[in-house]
C-alpha cells in the first residue's frame, strides 16, 4: 500500500516535469534560444506553460491557496505540494552562466533607481545650486554606472551570447543596455571632472530616457507584450 503510494506520488512528480517540458520553452528559455516575440507568444498561448513557466493548471491551484489535489490535464490528480516540488527540482541552476543570467532581474534594478534618481538631483542642482547636491550626484552616478554594468553582463548570460536576435524587443533590450553600461561609465567619469556640467547633465537626460525604454521592454519580455496595457 506505501510503496503504491510513493510510486504513485513519484509518478505524478515526473508527470509534472514531463508536462512542463515544452516550459524549457518558457520565456525565459525562449530568450536563451532566440525564438521570436511571435514565437514566444505562441508558446505563451499553448497553456502548458505561463511566462515563468509553471504548468498552469498547477500554478493557477497553487494561486488560489488550495491544497486538495489539483485537476490537471492528466489523468493522475496532482497535488499542490507535488506540482511546487517538481517545480523547485526544474528551476535549480544548470551552471555557472545560468545562475549568472537569472542575477540580471535583480543587478537591473540598481541603475534603473540610481540614474534616474541622479537625473533629479542634477535637476534639483541646477533649480537650487545652494544644496550643493554635486557629491550626492557622484555617488548616484558611479552606484548607478557599476549597476549598470553589473546589469549588462548578466544580460547577457540571460539572453544569450550572440550579435543578432529573432526577437526584435529584445535585441533592441541588449543593445540598449550595452550601450547605457557604457555611457554610463563616461557618466560616473564626466561626474569627478571638474569645470563645466554641461556634458554631465546631457549623458544623464539620455541615460534617464534610455533606462525608461530598457525597463519597458524587461517587463515586456518577462511580463509579455503589451504588459503595461497601453495598446
Ligand atoms: C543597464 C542595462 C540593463 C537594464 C537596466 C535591464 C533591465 C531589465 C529589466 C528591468 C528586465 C525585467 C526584469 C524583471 O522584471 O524580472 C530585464 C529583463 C531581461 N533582460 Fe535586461 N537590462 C539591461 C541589459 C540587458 C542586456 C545587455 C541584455 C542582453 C541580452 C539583457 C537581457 C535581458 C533578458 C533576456 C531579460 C528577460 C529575463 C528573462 O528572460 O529571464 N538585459 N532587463
Amino acid at each position: 500500500m506505501t510503496v503504491l503510494r510513493i510510486l504513485r506520488s513519484h509518478f505524478a512528480i515526473l508527470l509534472v516535469a514531463a508536462l512542463s517540458l515544452p516550459v524549457d520553452a518558457s520565456a525565459h528559455d525562449g530568450h536563451k534560444k532566440d525564438m521570436s516575440d511571435a514565437e514566444m507568444a505562441q508558446m505563451e498561448m499553448h497553456g502548458d506553460a505561463d511566462m515563468h513557466g509553471a504548468p498552469s493548471a498547477a500554478r493557477d491551484h497553487l494561486a488560489s491557496g488550495k491544497t486538495e489535489p489539483a485537476a490537471t490535464t492528466a489523468a493522475t490528480p496532482v497535488t499542490a505540494e507535488q506540482a511546487l516540488e517538481a517545480k523547485i527540482a526544474e528551476n535549480r541552476i544548470t551552471s555557472a552562466g545560468d545562475l549568472l543570467g537569472r542575477l540580471h532581474p535583480v543587478a537591473a534594478h540598481f541603475p534603473i533607481a540610481l540614474l534616474l534618481m541622479a537625473a533629479i538631483a542634477e535637476i534639483l542642482l541646477f533649480m537650487r545650486p545652494a544644496w550643493g547636491l554635486e557629491i550626492t550626484v557622484r555617488f548616484l552616478v558611479s552606484g548607478g554606472a557599476a549597476g549598470a554594468a553589473a546589469a549588462a553582463v548578466f544580460g547577457w548570460f540571460a539572453g544569450g551570447w550572440r550579435l543578432e536576435d529573432r526577437s526584435e524587443t529584445l535585441a533592441l533590450h541588449r543593445w540598449n543596455g550595452t550601450a547605457i553600461a557604457a555611457v554610463a561609465i563616461m557618466a560616473a567619469w564626466l561626474a569627478f571632472r571638474p569645470g563645466s556640467r554641461k556634458a554631465l547633465r546631457f549623458v544623464i537626460a539620455l541615460l534617464a530616457v534610455a533606462l525608461v525604454i530598457q525597463g519597458y521592454h524587461g517587463g515586456e519580455m518577462v511580463f509579455g507584450p503589451n504588459h503595461l496595457g497601453l495598446e
